[in-house]
């Protein structure tokens, strides 16, 4: 793999720096290069969507699986007629009510867009970001940009400029550096390419939020509803596991371990004050064998600061060099919850005790 001579731009304001420096990065994607990105949700490390060859360096930077489909971004709704054949009402309605926001809609494609992008999928992942920079960087490109999160495949999401300075310093060809991210988890993916509209990956906007926008129930996936049980794993304690692959997954990305902390990593679910004891007992007992144990603890409540600061956490335990994390599951009837534990439970292994 060749190492690239990576330039980093650090951009916080929109003055005229700026846009020399998006007219560069911009050019950079229509000449096939790959440019990171802020979005509101994570870092995002892009390419020019219809080149398949742009598309193909972006899963060899990163190391990703080559079935993982990407997400499309765009700047502006006319932009769609590069990437389906039509756009259903119901997408109409999410668009114009979420977008630009953390909501990624799959849609039927058109043959054009290459099936690199979309994994071999009939269908395309879209969304139009909510980050004047992406958004810039997007329009002055010209074309819809492929962009996955900006890290190595299977660590954590960036959030901040530095954590993708990390992992794809000599990858990329620009790293834009800018603000951390607002939402710090990926946006909600919604299906509506089947009879009912359905999330397949969980994020800041709700199911109740899109349904309420349709005037019609959005389903979660069945996948993510069972992650929690179904995936028992080794030290799972009193997790009972039922077959995984009895629920097809919709969404590629929904089979991968993803977002691995260096260290071991386990999550204790029940009443709070019966976690922390037994979180305090193990750290005790790991701590007297010389182990180095981390916490991953949020407020009760506050789910939207639990996606903010989840990443970013996972990340400062690994720089920290732990060798066990105990984390304090959320509560999964929230919405948020429910979105953040996904990440949680994958970072994990899906290691869970029951408390
Ligand atoms: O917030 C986000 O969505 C960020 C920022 C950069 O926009 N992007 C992101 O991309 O999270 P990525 O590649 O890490 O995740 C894409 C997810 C995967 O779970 C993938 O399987 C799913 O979207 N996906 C993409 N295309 C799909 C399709 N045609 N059908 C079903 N799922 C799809
Ligand atoms: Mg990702």
């Amino acid at each position: 793999m060749i190492t690239k001579q990576t330039k980093v731009f650090e951009i916080t304001d929109m003055d005229n720096k700026l846009k020399e420096e998006l007219r560069e990065a911009a050019k950079v994607l229509r000449d096939g290069g790959l440019v990171a990105f802020p979005t509101e949700t994570v870092y995002g490390l892009g390419s020019n969507a219809l080149n398949p060859d742009a598309v193909r360096a972006i899963f060899l930077a990163k190391g990703r699986p080559s079935d993982n489909p990407l997400i499309v971004h765009i700047a502006e709704l006319s932009a769609l007629k590069m990437l389906v054949p039509a756009i259903p009402t119901e997408a109409k309605i999410l668009a114009e009510k979420f977008w630009p926001g953390p909501l990624t809609i799959v849609l039927e494609k058109l043959p054009q867009v290459p099936d690199v992008t979309t994994g071999g999928l009939p269908t395309v992942a879209i969304r139009m970001p909510d980050n004047p920079i992406a958004l810039e960087l997007i329009r002055q490109c010209g074309y819809p940009v492929a962009a996955p999160s900006a890290n190595i495949s299977g660590r954590p999401s960036p959030t901040k400029g530095e954590h993708v300075v990390r992992d794809l310093m000599g990858k990329a060809d620009i790293i834009i550096k800018s603000y951390d991210c607002k939402v710090g988890i990926e946006s909600t993916v919604l299906d509506l390419t089947g009879p009912v509209p359905t999330i397949l990956r969980p994020g800041i906007l709700t199911p109740e939020q899109l349904g309420q926008t349709l005037g019609k129930d959005v389903v979660i996936h069945p996948g993510i509803l069972d992650q929690s049980t179904t995936h028992a794993g080794p030290n799972s304690g009193t997790t009972a596991g039922t077959d995984t692959h009895l629920i097809p997954p919709k969404s590629p990305g929904m089979k991968y371990t993803h977002y691995a902390p260096k260290a071991e990593m386990v999550i204790l679910r029940g009443a709070r004050e019966d976690v922390e004891r037994e979180i305090e007992r193990i750290r005790t007992e790991r701590e007297q064998t010389g182990s180095k144990v981390g916490l991953l603890l949020f407020e009760e409540k506050d789910f939207e600061k639990a996606a903010h600061d989840f990443f970013a956490m996972l990340r400062d335990l690994d720089d920290q060099n732990v060798d066990l994390i105990l984390a304090g599951a959320l509560n999964e009837k929230d919405s948020i919850g429910l979105a953040v534990m996904n990440r949680m439970l994958k970072a994990s292994g899906y290691k869970v005790i029951d408390v």
